[in-house]
């Protein structure tokens, strides 16, 4: 990661040691905070003055290396899912990657740029924007002979007052795989209420999604442009104890509402060719 005090900005980014030994970065904006682990650049907290947490953190999350990190916003690249032999999602989630810059922008915003090394045939660099809103943007580029598919996505949990009180909205009329089910259907739902295991995949979307929390009186809003794919996970009761790092009870405080490139919505680059994934996460108060 280079010298440590190269990437420090007093009074807005410091670097320390974070859980299991692993380096962490926290970044203090006037309209919030957040931290980010190098070791998948892996956001794992965001959180506004005046608000609970943005993003759900596992209390039973491993913190090791070669492990991932459960909650915030795994980057999943270059495959989404299992892979005989390999580890599920991929590499990046798993591997540190180098910060290669800190910037404190003229509107006192902060952003990290991370580079993803050992990614062979492809330059992938993440940036990760720290402000009233949380901004990340992750940047493939094919630096190989041939065209390269992979699968892209940004894992994000986020945090609920309860999974009996929110609703997700924003997909109606999308097509998705249902993986509990083994189906595919067509959302019907205006407004989705999970109240048993859900692991969807919406294809052939590129909506805004909101997630309506009246417990927390706020709305959380996922807006985002180069990503075809929104994956909506719950593990519910069952999957949650069979979970190692993951609390037999969590499942009632976090939905993952992931935006990505995945299955038949996977990028195919040529030479040369480069992709962009952006997602925003904003929150606003419920009128009550
Ligand atoms: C979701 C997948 O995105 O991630 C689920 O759709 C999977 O099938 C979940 O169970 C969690 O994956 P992991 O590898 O972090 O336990």
């Amino acid at each position: 990661m280079g010298d440590p005090k190269n990437f420090e900005i007093p009074g807005h980014m410091s670097l320390s040691m974070g859980e299991g030994g692993l380096p962490k970065v926290v970044v203090e904006t006037v309209w919030s905070r957040a931290e980010i682990y190098p070791h998948g650049a892996h956001v794992t907290g965001f959180q506004k003055k005046d608000e609970p947490p943005l993003l759900f953190m596992s209390a039973a999350s491993e913190f090791t290396d070669g492990k991932p990190i459960r909650g915030g916003v795994p980057v999943i690249f270059p495959w989404f899912g299992g892979r005989e032999g390999f580890p599920a999602h991929g590499f990046a989630r798993i591997t540190a990657w180098e910060l290669k810059e800190t910037t404190l922008l003229p509107d006192g915003a902060v952003r990290l740029r991370f580079i993803l090394s050992g990614a062979e045939g492809f330059q992938v660099e993440y940036l990760v924007t720290v402000a009233e809103s949380l901004t990340l943007e992750l940047g493939v580029g094919n630096t190989g002979t041939r065209d390269a598919a992979f699968e892209t996505c940004l894992h994000t949990y986020f945090q609920i007052s309860g999974i009996d009180a929110i609703s997700i909205t924003g997909l109606a009329g999308t097509r998705y795989q249902d993986k509990v089910a083994g189906t595919t259907e067509t959302e019907t739902a205006a407004a989705i209420r999970i109240s048993s295991e859900v692991d969807r995949v919406y294809f052939a979307t590129t909506a805004t999604t909101e997630i309506e929390d009246p417990g927390f009186g706020r709305k959380i809003r996922i807006a985002k442009s180069g990503s075809n794919s929104t994956v909506v996970w719950n593990p519910w009761i069952d999957k949650s104890k069979w979970m190692p790092d993951f609390g037999d009870d969590e499942y009632r405080q976090m939905v993952c509402v992931e935006s990505g490139n995945v299955a038949q919505n996977q990028t195919t680059l040529p030479p040369r060719g480069h992709a962009v994934m952006k997602v925003e996460i904003s929150s606003e108060r419920l009128l009550s």
